[in-house]
């Protein structure tokens, strides 16, 4: 079913990490960060180095040599196994996680024309039929077989070989490091689709953005994605250091949310006193919002923490604005004022990842660098359990972090550099 590689070397069993085969060859066995179900528990007691096969391709697939992965929140909830075991998805007996990746195009389907042996890519971690009304014309983003790559299939990039479909190649932006090339689509394209996906709330230059969690992953996209629209994004965050971190990625303002007292599930609407007193609290945050503003409530809330800031985020929001929100961190029993959304007619949009058209838009901003990776600190492959601690804990560093994989030089670029400066 697959091109034959295009070197005759023979493969060894196993390579090193960093010991580059030949371009094409494919060993049997490959290193990788598994996780197994009866270690879920902590990144630390989950992820652990083990030797697996590696895996086979499919017509319309690609085998990726891993050089850098991402590092982001689905490598926690996979070790957890909550809300649920990915095992339990995808049946098989253990899970690789990592849904980013950089490296090479190592060996192709036999109905793969996109890419070619060689090419260096990126990849995008949505997975679909490619066959249905949705991803035929339509929002592949409800295709009834979609999957998100490295968390719900087993394939991901913690390893030093990763099985994609074709479609999810995307060029790596030439100027950056693997590291740097491999650290930010999920969260980018995640932040582009809750910007720019849910018609007519898309984002449109001097709109005011609140963004939650602004030194985060998706947060440190969604402040850049604003400043290159001309909108302004207004970060929320737990720090003076994060503030500052905002700002230097082009945020308007930054707010301290541990200045407010205004965080949980709503209160009971039928206590008038405690309601009163909430309410109160609420507008004190959304004064300082206003301070910022100009006195107008905010277009658009950028979403994500769930449960303890649903409610605020609804109230907030302007008349016929749009709170868009992709997960639930701290809860997912979220709740809202109903009285203030249908009677100013707000609109609540959740949002789950982002097409390959919306992935590629959001990857020409950063290979035109109007947008930056935000990488702030690489890690090597053993040690890949200890950003996903440091996430878990919310002690990570501001913007995306990164896992060396075969690459383990961190300033290369290509292949060519890999190989020379890795032996
Ligand atoms: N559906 C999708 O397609 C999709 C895609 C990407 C990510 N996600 C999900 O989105 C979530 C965030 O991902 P991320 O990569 O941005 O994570 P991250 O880098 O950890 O950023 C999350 C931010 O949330 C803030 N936060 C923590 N506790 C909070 C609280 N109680 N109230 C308000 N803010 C709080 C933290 O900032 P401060 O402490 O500074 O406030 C933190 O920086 C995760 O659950 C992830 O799984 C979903």
């Amino acid at each position: 079913m697959t091109q034959a590689p295009p070197s005759g070397t023979p493969a060894k069993d196993l390579y090193e990490l960093g010991e580059i085969p030949p371009l094409g060859v494919v060993p049997k066995l490959m290193h990788a960060m598994p996780i197994r179900r009866e270690r879920h528990g902590t990144p630390r007691e989950a992820m652990q180095h083990e030797v697996v096969p590696v895996p086979d391709i499919g017509a319309n697939e690609v085998l990726v040599y891993v050089m850098a992965a991402g590092v982001n929140y689905n490598g926690v909830w996979a070790s957890l196994g909550q809300p649920l075991s990915p095992m339990d998805v995808h049946k098989q007996p253990y899970h690789i996680a990592g849904s980013d990746a950089s490296g090479i195009v190592w060996k192709v389907g036999a109905g793969v024309k996109s890419v070619k042996v060689g090419d260096e890519v990126i990849v995008h971690c949505n997975v679909t039929c490619g066959e249905c009304h949705n991803c035929n014309g339509g929002n592949p983003m409800l295709c009834r077989s979609q999957l998100i790559w490295g968390y719900e299939t087993t394939d991901g990039s913690f390893a030093q070989f990763c099985r994609v479909q074709a479609q999810q190649i995307l060029p790596k932006p030439k100027h950056l490091t693997w590291a740097e090339a491999g650290c930010y689509t999920l969260v980018h394209a995640t932040a582009w689709r809750m910007l720019y996906g849910h018609e007519p709330h898309t984002l449109k230059p001097a709109m005011n953005v609140l963004v939650w969690g602004g030194s985060g992953g998706l947060g440190s996209m969604a402040i850049q994605i604003c400043a290159a629209a001309g909108a302004n994004a207004i970060a929320v965050v737990s720090s003076e250091e994060k503030g500052e971190y905002c700002m230097k990625l082009g945020a308007k303002a930054w707010l301290n949310r541990k200045d407010f007292d205004c965080w949980g599930r709503l209160p009971d609407t039928t206590d008038a006193e405690g309601y009163k007193a909430y309410l109160k609290k609420v507008q004190k945050f959304g004064k300082a919002i206003w301070a910022v503003t100009g006195g107008v409530d905010v277009d658009i809330v950028f979403e994500h923490p769930g449960e303890q800031t649903f409610p605020v985020s609804c109230y907030l929001v302007r008349r016929g604005g749009m709170v868009v929100f992709c997960a639930g961190t701290t809860g997912y029993h979220i709740s809202f004022d109903a009285r203030y959304v249908w009677m100013r007619q707000k609109r609540v949009q959740g949002s789950h990842f982002a097409s390959k058209y919306e992935a590629d838009q959001a990857n020409h901003l950063v290979m035109d660098q109007k947008i930056h990776t935000a990488l702030s600190r690489t890690f090597d492959f053993t040690e890949a359990a200890e950003p996903h601690e440091l996430m878990y804990a919310n002690r990570h560093p501001p913007g995306n972090m990164a896992i060396r994989v075969n690459a383990t030089v961190d300033t290369c670029k290509n292949l060519e550099e890999s190989r020379a400066a890795q032996g």
